[in-house]
């Protein structure tokens, strides 16, 4: 199958997109990332994309009238890259349900947690606050309510007990480096479909292990 022409979109650090770039070297990878759109002028990412050699543009936000003039203007700049999927990856904006429906099972999102635990700002504190064994990554088709949809995969993380958020976001931000050029892969080559709001794998192995933390003695 031809590769598939991914634009990732960005707020900030860009980690998340430096996987993908790094995934996307080997020529066996379904996908090629086509641009890199940030509203950030200053944001980190954009320095590793044009150190990739891949085309970057800035949308400004604070340059639009209102979230729907911001939202055509990506989706212009989306339509002529010719992107077939859409990767957000640390992009903080919410966006228009028409946006969204634009780019139905063909956007992506990645967020650090187990969905639908935690979804929005300061998810490692409130994990922690809340006691939880596992924390995590998720990789899903986007919806118009922030950090929801149909999840493609996720990762389990377990917390440690003198874990600060700090230290439980550096934990699974490694687990989001592997997860989401895995999730990117299986959208990229049709094994990932959505049926009924949830997501079908096709061909997927079976993991029929517990992961236990603490751990039994
Ligand atoms: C990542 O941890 C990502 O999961 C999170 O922002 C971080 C971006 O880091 N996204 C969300 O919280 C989305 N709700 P990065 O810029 O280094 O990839």
């Amino acid at each position: 199958m031809a590769h598939r022409r991914v634009a990732v979109l960005i707020s900030g650090r860009g980690s998340n997109l430096q996987a993908l770039i790094d995934a996307a070297l080997d020529p066996g990878y379904p996908a090629e990332i086509v641009n890199v759109i940030s509203n950030e002028p200053a944001a980190a990412g954009l320095e590793r994309a044009r150190k990739a050699g891949l085309a970057t543009e800035i949308v400004n936000h604070r340059n639009f009238a209102d979230r729907a003039a911001f939202d055509a203007a990506l989706d212009a700049r989306l339509r002529a890259a010719g992107a077939d999927l859409v990767c957000l990856a640390g992009f903080m904006r919410l966006l228009t349900p028409g946006f969204v429906a634009g780019w139905r099972d063909r956007m992506l999102n990645i967020h650090p947690s187990l969905l639908p635990a935690f979804p929005g700002l300061d998810t490692h504190a409130r994990a922690l606050a809340a006691g939880v064994r596992f924390a995590g990554c998720t990789v899903h088709f986007v919806r118009p309510t922030m950090d929801d949809g149909p999840i493609i995969a996720q990762a389990a993380v377990p917390v440690l007990p003198h874990d600060t958020a700090d230290s439980l976001a550096a934990r699974v931000l490694e687990a989001e480096h592997r997860l989401y050029p895995w999730a990117l892969r299986l959208a990229a080559t049709g094994r990932a479909t959505v049926v009924g709001e949830r997501v079908v794998v096709d061909g997927a192995k079976v993991a029929a292990g517990a992961l236990i933390n603490p751990p039994p003695d």
